[in-house]
């Protein structure tokens, strides 16, 4: 078995070539990466040179560098974790997320079709759904419930979402589509809430929360989700959709306040400031239909994933602290400086 897996020096897209190479150690894992600002190489570096691993650096919408790939390659599974992943900086600059997230799935979609994969995994998120009231907390986003995209960065993920629909029933193909709530775990870029709050409580800097920090998110160890889609990529149905989720919400301010408790940082580091344009209130996964067809359920609590995840962090400063530098910083100032 010898998988494409894209995005795999990011957050998810390494800890599932982790997650593979433990349960499945026999597959021929190559991943394909642009290394943007949000690909690290450290990261993957336990791996590197290892049997049955290659990495190659490109771009996923570059049509002549994905054919000679998969031409070289022949692979017989596609899992598509590339993309622009930031709902902030997609509201700053939306155009490299339609470029990568849209056309770059187009052009993996027609190199999986013209070199026969047998299965394309496409990962998506449950912010195509939009959001939900928040005084409804009876409402959950199900398989079946439409389209609704919030930002630039949910509208690219959801027009790629619709490609593969349109690629699997017009061309036949074999492709699933994943949509998770919100991930979190070892290796995820500090811009994102949990480790930039680590981050920032660590150096004694403010922790900005948007607003009054009433938002809720669906929080989900990332270890649960690559062994989602590792069942949808071995039992999944061809043509269906599948949520991912472990009905683990939370208000924002209340993430944050845990995070100030494990570290004993006082919470007076907490700052509102201006919140974001367009933010979705509330993401809520019903998974019932995972778990009825595959039999998918999260194996850990939060309670016990925020502690394993922030000790991450301590234990291993000098893979955030180096990215806390450079063009973070300007990143950083950027966005935070005049909220
Ligand atoms: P990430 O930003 O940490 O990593 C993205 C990776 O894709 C990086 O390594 C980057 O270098 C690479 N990349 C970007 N553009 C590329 C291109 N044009 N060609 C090749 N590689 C490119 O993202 P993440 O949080 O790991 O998310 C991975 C996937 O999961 C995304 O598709 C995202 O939409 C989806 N998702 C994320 C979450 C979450 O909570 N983080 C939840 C649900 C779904
Ligand atoms: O739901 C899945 C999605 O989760 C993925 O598709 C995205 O790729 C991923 O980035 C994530 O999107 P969010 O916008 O929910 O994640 P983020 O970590 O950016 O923000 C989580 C919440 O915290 C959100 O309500 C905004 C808030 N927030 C975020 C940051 C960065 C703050 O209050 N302060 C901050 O500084």
């Amino acid at each position: 078995m010898k998988m494409i897996v894209t995005g795999g020096a990011g957050f998810i897209g390494s800890n599932f070539i982790f997650y593979m190479r433990e349960h499945h150690p026999e597959y021929e894992l190559v991943c394909v990466d642009k290394l943007t600002y949000a690909g690290n190489m450290e990261t993957l570096a336990p791996i590197m040179g290892q049997p049955h691993f290659q990495f190659v650096r490109a771009d996923i919408a570059d049509r002549e560098a994905m054919y000679q790939l998969f031409e070289a390659e022949k692979p017989d599974v596609v899992v598509n974790f590339a993309a622009e992943s930031h709902v902030d900086r997609s509201i700053e600059d939306p155009a490299v997320f339609l470029q990568t997230n849209i056309m770059g799935t187009q052009v993996l979609l027609d190199a999986s079709r013209k070199y026969g994969v047998q299965r394309y995994h496409q990962v998506s998120t449950d912010e195509v759904y939009g959001d939900l009231p928040l005084d409804r907390p009876d409402l959950f986003f199900t398989e079946k419930t439409p389209l609704h995209a919030s930002s630039p960065y949910s509208a690219s993920k959801a027009g790629a979402d619709l490609l593969c629909g349109a690629y699997q029933r017009t061309y036949d193909m074999p492709i699933t589509i994943s949509r998770c709530s919100n991930n979190y775990g070892p290796y995820q870029f500090p811009e994102k809430l949990i480790p930039l709050m680590i981050a920032n409580a660590l150096d004694g800097k403010p922790l900005p929360v948007y607003g009054e920090g009433l938002n809720v998110r669906d929080w989900l160890y990332v270890e649960d989700h690559c062994a989602a889609i590792d069942l949808i990529l071995e039992k999944g149905t061809v043509g269906q959709v599948y949520n991912i989720g472990g009905h683990n919400e939370k208000h924002n301010i209340d993430i944050v306040k845990t995070v100030l408790h494990i570290l004993d940082r006082p919470e007076s580091l907490i700052t509102h400031v201006t919140d974001r344009k367009g933010h979705d209130r509330r993401y809520a996964i019903d998974p019932t239909f995972i778990h009825d067809q595959l039999g998918w359920l999260p194996q850990t609590r939060f309670e016990d994933g925020i502690q394993k995840t922030v000790r991450w962090y301590l234990d291993n400063k000098p893979w955030w602290e180096k990215i806390v530098s450079g063009e973070y910083r300007d990143y950083y100032e950027r966005m935070y400086a005049h909220r």
